[in-house]
């Protein structure tokens, strides 16, 4: 069995390896750019993990896993113009750095090389391998949708916040697992059961994400840090902080501040101020506790499942 590391650098090797045309170069060059930014590569290696423990054949998932990463890196060409960010993976975003028209259209085509990765699958799983890929995409949107929404909102509740970020997020962590479970020959309770400890995963990750916005070492980050409170982010920190705050001290969650570092300062204090940070890994905490239950329940011998736990683990301590 491959460790995490191991299939970490199965990913790598073949990413530089996928053939992209070179004109126009406007077009590609922009995909070459995102794809070799690195980035943890966790869904890729759900994907392996995934297949691995219902068959040694994993080179059979490597397109599936591809074909994740990439609409993976598209999602965030897209996000990265919709949150109006500067940086990515410690580097210039792509619509900084091509302008926003040729972030849109190299997106569109990493969606195209996405199917074309999935189209190579063995023809026996090739419907339910795309049936899953289309419901996870379709749910990443509505997601982003949702999280768009919600910056014109003051009435959002921690329940549609859930919804939403298990949406954007978290379907995609579920569907990396079903998918390396359809390839591996897994039946339909254990790839269900995978896809369970994906999404709730997923929904940890993305509160880890919210949480590391605000409190993430600028350093290792690789994003810009207080870019959620900038942008008026519902997250479960200014939720959170809405329904605890006395007074007119939720005034600077609302507020529109010309100056962008003092709005990030002041809405950083009050969530000091009410332990927020603590309070939003305690949820993110009920959520791998539920990934680890899905886990618990699969039909698989424990050894194998170790380094599922270890990536929970990953998650709860991870800096970027
Ligand atoms: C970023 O995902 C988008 C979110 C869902 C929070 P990752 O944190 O997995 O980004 P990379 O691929 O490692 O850069
Ligand atoms: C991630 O949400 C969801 C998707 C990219 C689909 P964020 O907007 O929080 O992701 P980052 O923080 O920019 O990576
Ligand atoms: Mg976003
Ligand atoms: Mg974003
Ligand atoms: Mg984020």
């Amino acid at each position: 069995m491959h460790s995490p590391i191991q299939l970490q650098q199965i990913i790598e090797e073949a990413i530089p390896n996928i053939e992209y045309p070179n004109h126009p170069k406007d077009l590609y060059e922009p995909i070459r750019y995102i794809m070799s930014l690195g980035g943890k590569r966790i869904r890729p290696v759900m994907v392996l993990m995934a297949t691995e423990l219902f068959t040694t054949e994993i080179h059979k998932a490597l397109d599936v896993a591809l074909a994740i990463e990439t609409f993976h890196n598209f999602t965030l060409v897209h996000d990265d113009i919709m949150d109006n960010a500067p940086l990515r993976r410690g580097k210039i975003t792509v619509h900084e750095k091509w302008g926003v028209n040729n972030a849109i259209l190299s997106g569109d085509v990493m969606m195209v090389e996405s199917n074309k990765h999935l189209s190579k699958v063995d023809l026996l799983v090739l419907k339910p391998v795309l049936d899953t890929f289309n419901a996870t995409a379709q749910g990443v949107c509505e997601g982003q949708q949702l999280d768009m929404e919600f910056e014109q909102r003051t009435d959002v509740s921690i329940g549609e916040y859930l919804e939403m970020i298990r949406l954007k997020t978290a379907v995609l962590l579920g569907g990396a697992m079903k998918l390396g479970a359809i390839v591996g020959g897994a039946n339909s309770v254990d790839a269900d059961l995978l896809y369970e400890f994906g999404e709730n995963l997923g929904v940890a990750f993305q509160l880890q994400d919210d949480i590391l916005d605000v409190y993430g070492n600028p350093e290792k980050f690789g994003k810009q840090v207080g870019g959620d409170i900038i942008a008026n982010k519902k997250t479960f920190l200014h939720l959170k902080t809405l329904t605890l705050a006395q007074g007119d001290e939720s005034d600077s969650l609302t507020s529109i501040t010309v100056d962008q570092d003092i709005k990030v300062n002041e809405v950083t204090s009050l969530y000091n101020k009410y332990d927020i940070k603590e309070l939003a890994t305690a949820e993110m905490d009920k959520y791998l506790t539920k990934a680890n239950q899905a886990l618990d329940s699969l039909a698989v011998a424990d050894e194998k499942k170790y380094q599922f736990r270890e990536l929970v683990q990953q998650i709860l301590e991870r800096e970027r």
